[in-house]
């Protein structure tokens, strides 16, 4: 503090000083308590995080399309006629497009640092990658008209609104990634165990009554918890297009199927074997793409254009997911931090909604995780060799 030397008025001045010291003590004091105390704070400022753990130098975004129009119905479901979908079945909606080019506009401002500054260099700095279905690669190219709109005015555009971005896809014969429809005999074996399970026919069980029910009303004789999921998906949809849904599922829809449609996500990476095989691609994929960057390469974005369950197999992987159905246009995003002749770090974010997103803590890790305690933590679920470990051994093949 500076001391002042006025005699007459010195008491005064040192009074004036503390006081002003205090207002700044309590303010420290407040900001303090505040930003360790929750997320929140981050989120506000999210780059609270720079200082600490250095600017983001490459982002994985992997996101669910936007709303869409059902894609299956149960045998009684009264809206199973295609004039209630204009789109068609499974396709995205108006709401669906604009959700993923505002999501477009949002990465770019808080992105604009990883995006080039002339539009012949976007394809060194972002790669787009969809699974093969309308509606994910619709979602893929809303998002980039959001993203990269043309930034000049002039006449040589003739009026396009936004840069062409290539986007990728992944065939399902193919796709060892993010829906991993391509074979892997070893996780159907997987499944076909974990269905066999003391703990998922206990689920069962434990829910005897309420799978009566639908079976009676459904008009479906067997259910499984796919079923489960894919009606939660059709009733909310149904609902979020205000048509009414029949008496008997509004009493169970959504409260009384939550646990079953929860459990029918974690279901797919319900063990450390099944994780490796169905969330571990991703995690393999996405770490894989911070070492390139950290090797040199210009490329700024991975983007992954995919489902609900693509979100879940990832987050239940890396022991994230929070067992809520990843909502239409969610996404996560995971950043890769460094400081000069630091260690690198990676923050993960989940955005379920217009709202800011949330940082995810990992476990064993925290808010920051630094990559190379990341890489170990994760080993037991990251393939090596994910071909081969589809493999099943032919001798000891249960049937
Ligand atoms: C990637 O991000 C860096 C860091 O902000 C930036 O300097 C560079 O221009 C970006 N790369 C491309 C190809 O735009
Ligand atoms: C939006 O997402 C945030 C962060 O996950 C969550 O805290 C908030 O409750 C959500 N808001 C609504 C309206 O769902």
């Amino acid at each position: 503090m500076v001391s002042v030397q006025l005699a007459s008025t010195k008491h005064s001045i040192s009074f004036l000083l503390f006081g002003t010291a205090m207002i700044l003590a309590t303010g420290l004091l407040i900001y303090i308590v505040g930003f360790s105390r929750s997320h929140p704070a981050y989120e506000k400022e999210h780059d609270a995080l720079e200082d600490v753990f250095g600017p983001v130098q490459y982002i994985n975004i992997l996101y669910r399309h936007g709303a869409r129009t059902p894609d299956s119905y149960l045998p009684t479901d009264p809206y199973n006629d295609i004039k209630f979908w204009p789109e068609g079945f499974g396709q995205l909606t108006q709401e669906g497009i604009l959700q993923h080019y505002n999501l477009g506009g949002w990465l770019a401002k808080r992105y604009s640092h990883l995006l080039p500054n002339d539009w012949k260099q976007i394809n060194k700095a972002i790669r787009v990658v969809s699974t093969d279905w309308d509606r994910t690669l619709a979602s893929a190219s809303a998002e980039m008209e959001g993203m990269f709109p043309i930034q000049s005015n002039s006449d040589e555009w003739k009026g396009l609104r936004s840069y062409p971005v290539p986007i990728h896809c992944l065939t399902d014969e193919s796709d060892a990634l993010l829906q991993v429809t391509k074979s892997c005999p070893k996780y159907a074996q997987l499944i076909k165990t974990m269905i066999k399970s003391k703990q998922y026919l206990d689920l069962f069980k434990n829910n005897e009554k309420l799978v009566e029910y639908v079976k009676l009303h459904s008009g479906k004789e067997s259910l499984t918890l796919s079923d489960f999921q894919d009606m939660y998906s059709t009733f909310s949809i149904e609902k979020s297009r205000n048509y009414i849904l029949p008496k008997w599922a509004d009493k169970i829809f959504p409260e009384k199927i939550m646990n079953l449609v929860a459990a029918s996500f974690e279901a797919e990476t319900w063990t450390v074997e099944m994780k490796r095989l169905r969330g571990g691609p991703m995690v393999k994929q996405f770490l894989g793409n911070f070492k390139t960057k950290l090797a040199g390469s210009s490329l700024n974005i991975s983007m992954y254009s995919a489902h609900d369950t693509t979100i879940s197999a990832f987050l239940n992987t890396i022991d994230a997911f929070d067992s809520v159905p990843p909502p239409f246009a969610s996404m996560v995003i995971i950043e890769l931090r460094q400081l000069p002749k630091n260690d690198p770090f990676v923050t993960v974010w989940y955005k379920t909604n217009s709202s800011d997103p949330r940082l995810l803590s990992l476990p064993s890790c925290g808010d920051a995780c630094r990559l190379s305690q990341l890489e170990s933590l994760l080993k037991p679920v990251i393939p090596e060799n994910w071909d081969e470990e589809c493999k099943i051994d032919p001798i000891n093949q249960p049937n």
